[in-house]
């Protein structure tokens, strides 16, 4: 016979744990039956949350001992309690309880286990829907600062990479065909400012993750005299919700992460394909790292870019949080639904692997070798000089229209004998336009082209260093505090 390790759905199997469970069980008969405890069980993952819950159930706790609801003895008693159940959880002494549902459950069991029926009276004022808001929301904020600092450190490694290769030239492509001569650093800090933007959208969404709901209690608020602005301070936030059902049914906050997040992946994702492309032999623009590949069961010659593939990969299952979560919000009537619990698998996931990706790209990338000679040979294979070709003849006073027709007349001839445009002689050119003279030849220099491109924001060098101030500058005043 056949063991399966998918467990078997019998509907008439009762809890054997308990009859109710002990915080709403007051009206039940009997408990949930086994199949649907383990359906509704979040203590599984929502465990990730207990210092968050914990912080948030203390402060609580000292709010009601200051407005008199509870004792100051009494709200010592809950917060040293919380402390120990804290530890209990370090340690792994703490036994999780599938029964008692999610983490804020467990906790508040274990904490009366502690101290006796003192306890019982944290959850005065409160329900879970405004607890699970602020536990999810401080756990969210710290996550995104550490996306913050991942986003920084990387843009360092960026920058450094840049500083090395200001002088290095290849070819900039639109539609992915070789167009014009740039400078790799250009190239590269065009990823630092994407991940730079990133940084400061995370910080504008902080704002908007760091609004307490504690005090919104299940939905209308409560008739005990809260001070849900000192919770809010005290746990380092700046807000309170003005309106207690959008306080409980607002999932904007994890919406936005994941959008940050996703488009946080979408960055790194377009950089891995280029890496990807670059390390192709047809490219040969950069070699990967060793420890960042890996070869081939059967094909020896082959190194396979892995880590850049699977970072382009893995973005998928972060849109998949985000658009997840989006669907799981798009029906709901206010305030609190069960289905808002579906919030935090998906955000957790994307948090594993934003946090791995970002240190992951900034190691690759501190290893990865440009072959410089590769790239200057593409500007050369790739006509990158034709648009210089081009201007050089609306210098000589020709119509743009004329001076491109005739700039691809060379371009094919370069192309029939396998030359750059640079190696044509100047009976070749004249042939084809005789405006062409000697002072042609410094204008096809690629390097000369890059250099000439000093609008702002160009390619040119000048424009790349104060990019780099720009950047230094921001890295020095802004990240550095959070890295
Ligand atoms: N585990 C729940 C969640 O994550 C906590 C809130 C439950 N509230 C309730 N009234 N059942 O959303």
């Amino acid at each position: 016979m056949l063991e399966t390790a998918v467990p078997v759905f019998n509907p008439e199997q009762r809890n054997s744990h308990m009859n109710t469970n002990q915080s709403w069980g007051g009206r039940f008969a009997e408990g949930p039956k086994e199949a649907v405890s383990r359906y509704t069980d979040s203590q599984t993952f929502d465990r990730a949350l207990y210092a968050q819950d914990i912080r948030a159930s203390q402060a609580h706790a000292r709010m009601l001992g200051r407005q008199g609801i509870i004792t100051p003895d009494e709200a010592t008693t809950l917060v040293d309690g919380l402390e120990r159940v804290r530890e209990e959880i370090v340690s792994g002494a703490f036994v999780w309880k599938p029964e008692l549902e999610d983490v804020h459950m467990n906790i508040e069991a274990r904490l009366t286990e502690l101290v006796g029926d003192t306890g019982k009276k944290l959850h005065t004022g409160r329900s879970r829907n405004d607890q699970v808001g602020l536990t999810f929301r401080l756990y969210v904020a710290e996550r995104l600062e550490v996306w913050q600092q991942g986003l920084s450190a990387l843009c360092a490694e960026i920058i450094q990479r840049a500083e090395e290769h200001r002088e290095t030239i290849l070819p900039g492509c639109t539609h992915l065909q070789p167009a014009q001569p740039i400078s790799l650093a250009h190239h590269l800090l065009a990823y630092a400012w994407m991940f730079r933007r990133d940084w400061l959208r995370l910080g504008d969404t902080l704002v908007r993750v760091r609004i307490s709901p504690l005090g919104a209690a299940a939905l209308a608020g409560t008739t005990y005299p809260l001070d849900p602005q000192s919770v809010a301070n005290e746990v380092g936030f700046d807000a309170i919700y003005p309106n207690s059902m959008d306080a409980v049914s607002d999932r904007d906050f994890v919406l936005e992460a994941l959008f940050d997040g996703a488009t946080v992946m979408m960055h790194l994702s377009r950089l891995c394909e280029e890496i990807i492309l670059w390390a192709n032999p047809a490219y040969g623009f950069v070699r990967l790292p060793d420890g960042y590949a890996t070869g081939s069961s059967i094909m020896p010659q082959k190194k396979n870019p892995d880590v850049a593939e699977l970072m382009r990969g893995k973005t998928g299952r972060v849109y998949g949080a985000l658009s997840g979560l989006l669907t799981v919000m798009k029906g709901l009537p206010l305030a609190y639904n069960r289905d808002m619990q579906e919030d935090k698998e998906g955000f957790l996931d994307a948090d594993t692997t934003i946090a791995a990706s970002l240190p992951l790209m900034a190691g690759m990338l501190h290893e990865l070798q440009f072959c410089t000679t590769r790239m200057r040979e593409a500007c050369k294979a790739g006509f990158c000089n034709a648009t210089e070709l081009a201007d050089y003849l609306v210098s000589k006073g020709l119509p743009f229209r004329e001076a491109h027709h005739i700039t691809g007349q060379a371009v094919a001839l370069a192309e029939r004998s396998g030359k750059g445009l640079e190696d044509l002689s100047l009976e070749e050119l004249q042939g084809i336009n005789l405006c062409i003279e000697a002072d042609v030849y410094p204008v096809l220099d690629y390097a000369a082209a890059v250099r000439r491109r000093e609008t702002p924001g160009g390619t040119g060098p000048e424009s790349v260093k104060r990019q780099l101030h720009e950047l230094h500058l921001w890295l020095s005043q802004n990240a550095a505090h959070t890295a």
